[in-house]
């Protein structure tokens, strides 16, 4: 089973994973993210760093995607694995269909183009929404910043990310990232562990 794990940055994003990794020990999850360990992963993190153009960046993020898939999603659900991805395609859909915005005429529909007919839909998405404010003032000045982390950029983020949300609510559950943080961690985990259990027994032969 495939879960995936959404927000801007500043979100909690990576504090709510480890959690999970604790609480859902016992299920031995394999947990990952995007952008990945892989070596296309190393050179989306250069190309971010070093501003290259929005499209260049939009297919590398893709290409790190595909080789996320290859190495790691498709064997783990191949041999029945519990995965939580740290983002994975929304963050594409969200994040680029901002930055690509002046550059491609209809961003959203180019890039769901661009994953059709290879990337695997997971089978949950929490996504976790708070202010801006918020989320910016947790990141604080303690690292350099993203070209990504600037108020309006996240807002309209942020705003991408509910639209997907609201057109697939079978799939995505809301987090309200201003509750406490153990408070989330134990309600996505319980949702995670009804789910996984659920999978499995419709699995069982
Ligand atoms: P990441 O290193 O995961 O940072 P964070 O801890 O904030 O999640 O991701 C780096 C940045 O890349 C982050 O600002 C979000 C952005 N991003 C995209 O724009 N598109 C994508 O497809 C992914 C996976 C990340």
């Amino acid at each position: 089973m495939l879960v995936t794990i959404e927000g801007i940055d500043g979100s909690g994003k990576s504090s709510l994973v480890s959690s999970l990794e604790t609480l859902l020990s016992d299920l031995s999850p394999v947990i990952t993210r995007e952008p990945g360990s892989t070596w296309v992963g190393d050179q989306v993190r250069r190309a971010v760093a070093e501003r290259m153009d929005p499209v260049t960046e939009a297919l590398l993020f893709a290409a790190d995607h595909a080789a996320h898939l290859s190495t790691l999603v498709r064997p783990s659900l191949r041999s029945g694995r519990l995965i939580i991805s740290d983002r994975y395609s929304d963050s594409r859909y969200a994040y680029q269909q901002e930055t690509l915005r002046g550059y491609i005429p209809e961003p959203l529909e180019w890039l769901q183009a661009l994953h059709s007919g290879w990337t695997i839909r997971p089978d949950l998405t929490f996504l976790i929404v708070l202010p801006v404010e918020e989320a910016l003032s947790r990141i604080g000045d303690k690292r350099m910043k993203e070209h990504f982390e600037n108020h309006n950029l996240l807002l309209r983020v942020q705003e991408h990310y509910l639209d997907l949300a609201g057109g697939d609510l079978s799939r995505f559950v809301i987090i309200d990232g201003l509750k406490e943080e153990g408070e989330i961690s134990e309600f996505v985990a319980g949702v995670i562990r009804d789910s996984f259990a659920r999978s499995r027994s419709h699995h069982q032969p």
